[in-house]
Order: structure tokens, then sequence, then C-alpha cells
């Protein structure tokens, strides 16, 4: 299995946008958003939430794009918030900050188009919560995952105490948090939280593999999928159920699902067009 430092992946196509910080691409219907502050171990500043802003966005407006793939440069996925951006602020400047990252997260979580996290080093802090936040997460065995902010007399502020019990259940999320304990990627694949790699992979290729095959399926059938599997966290079953039956009938509707049928019929390969 091939570990190690990731690839910095930072692109160089034209249609790339590499603000200093954070770097956006598309390349063959996946969108690579890629945190660049390796040398801060892609530590999350005022920066990079407003460059995740901009991104998230313009991957939801982009229609070259089917699913995104978000990955650190240099060794970490994201090793937090950056402590240093707390120094000497106020606490209403702190709450401005947590808000800032909150509305990048629930941008994520509610992105049109599933989004994949490709964690490898540390995820920690917020760079837990961003991965949290994606639909599907990736990670290298050797990852380290946890929300260490009670160290810092703080609290996981993106996040991290609802979605994670929600994940994984609240002894699991309540250890990891009053004990600043790290889960090692391989916990986390055992725990179901996230996916593990294949043989002879590292996590972005891994990621890939993942995002190539979603992009294989009619787009608005995973893009309803991604809705429906969210709302069990929250909604009634019953009312969840009728959302089920009345979405699927919908999509049998849709020219894609008539086209996805017809090319099982035919033995060829569908061409979706996302309506
Ligand atoms: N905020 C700001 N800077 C950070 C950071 C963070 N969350 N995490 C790492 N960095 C910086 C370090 O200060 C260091 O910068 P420097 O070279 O200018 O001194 C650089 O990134 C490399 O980190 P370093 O600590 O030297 O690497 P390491 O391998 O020894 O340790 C960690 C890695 C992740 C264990 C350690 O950096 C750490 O504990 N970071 C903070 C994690 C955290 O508490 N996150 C939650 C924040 S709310």
């Amino acid at each position: 299995m091939r570990r190690g430092p990731m690839p910095s992946d930072s692109g160089g196509d034209d249609g790339d946008h590499v603000s200093g910080v954070v770097g956006y691409r598309v390349e063959g219907g996946i969108a690579f958003i890629t945190l660049n502050r390796p040398e801060k171990l892609n530590a999350l500043n005022p920066a990079v939430f407003s460059d995740l802003d901009d991104f998230i966005t313009e991957f939801n407006d982009d229609r070259d794009a089917a699913v995104a793939i978000v990955h650190g440069s240099g060794r970490a996925f994201a090793a937090g918030a950056d402590i240093e951006h707390y120094v000497g602020i106020s606490v209403a400047e702190y709450a401005q900050f947590m808000r800032d990252g909150n509305r990048v997260q629930e941008k994520f979580a509610t992105s049109t188009k599933p989004v994949i996290a490709a964690v490898h080093g540390y995820a920690l802090g917020g760079g837990f919560e961003l991965a949290l936040s994606c639909d599907l997460i990736v990670v290298d065995p050797e990852a380290q995952l946890g929300l260490p902010e009670a160290r810092l007399g703080l609290l996981p502020g993106g996040g991290g105490t609802q979605r994670l019990a929600r994940l994984v259940g609240a002894t699991r999320t309540l250890e990891l948090i009053i004990t600043g304990g790290r889960l090692s990627g391989r916990q986390a694949v055992d725990w179901g939280l996230a996916l593990g790699l294949g043989e002879d992979e590292n996590v972005l290729e891994a990621a890939k593999r993942l995002a190539h095959q979603i992009v294989r399926q009619a787009p608005l059938a995973v893009q309803l999928a991604k809705v429906l599997v969210r709302s069990a966290f929250d909604t009634p079953l019953a009312s969840a159920l009728a959302l089920e039956q009345a979405v699927g009938a919908m999509l049998f509707s849709t020219d894609d699902a008539r086209e996805g049928i017809a090319a099982f019929v035919d033995k060829r390969v569908p061409q979706f067009q996302g309506r």
C-alpha cells in the first residue's frame, strides 16, 4: 500500500484558480478543491474560509463538474482552525469566524452535487469538521483525526459535537472531545465513518476512483440520493419514506431514466444529459 505525503496536485491547466490558500480546478467531471497552506498544515483562517465559500459556489454552478474532491496539499488535510488568528481577537470576532466556518461547512453539506473529502495526515478540529460536512470521507489508514479544542479551552465550533455524534454516536464523539484523543484513519474506517484505500492507492487516487464511478451515474439520481440520505438523519421515517417514493417516481419521468433503462436493454453505455 502506497502512503506518505500527498502530492500537492495544485494543477496547472488554464482553467485553474489558485488564490494562494485554496486551489480549484476541474478535470474529467471532477472538481478538485485543494487546501494550500502546507507550511501551516492547511490551518483554516478567514482567507481559507472565504476561498472555500467561493469555490464551493463555483462548483455548484460548474456544469463541467459532477463531483468535488476536497484535499490538502503537503502533509496534512487540515490541522484545524488557525490558532494564531485567535490571538488578540474579540469574542465577537471569534463568533464571526465560527459563523463563517459554519456557513462554509453547511454549503459543503448542502451542495447539490456530492463532495468527497480525501483525508491524509492530520484532520483536526475544523479540518475534521470540514471533512465531516462532506458526503464521503476517504481516509489514509495512518491519518490522525480528532477534535482537540478542549486543550485550548474551547469546543469544536464547526459541527463537531453534532455531525460526528450523528455519524458515530454520542459515546465515541464525547470521548474524543473530552479526552482530546485522536482517531486513526484505520479506526475511522472500522467505525464506518470513512472509506479506506484500495490496494496500492494513496488517498487522492482512492477519492478519484470513487469520483469516476459517481461521474458514470445519472446526475439527477446522484443529486437526489444525496438529498434523501441526508434527510434520513432528521426526518421522521414515514415522511422520509413518502419523500423517497415521490422523488423516485419523479425520477422515473426523466430523460435520464429513459436513457438508463434503454441503454441496459440495448446493452450499451448510457449517455446521461442531467434532465
Ligand atoms: N493553527 C495555526 N498553525 C498551525 C496549526 C493550527 N491549527 N497547526 C499547525 N500549525 C503550524 C505550526 O505552528 C507550525 O508552524 P511554524 O512552522 O511556523 O512553527 C506548522 O504548522 C507545522 O506544525 P508543527 O506543529 O511544527 O508540526 P508537528 O508535526 O510537530 O505537529 C500537529 C502537528 C498537528 C500535532 C500540531 O501542529 C498541532 O497540534 N496543531 C494544532 C492542532 C489543533 O489544536 N487544532 C485545533 C485548532 S482549534
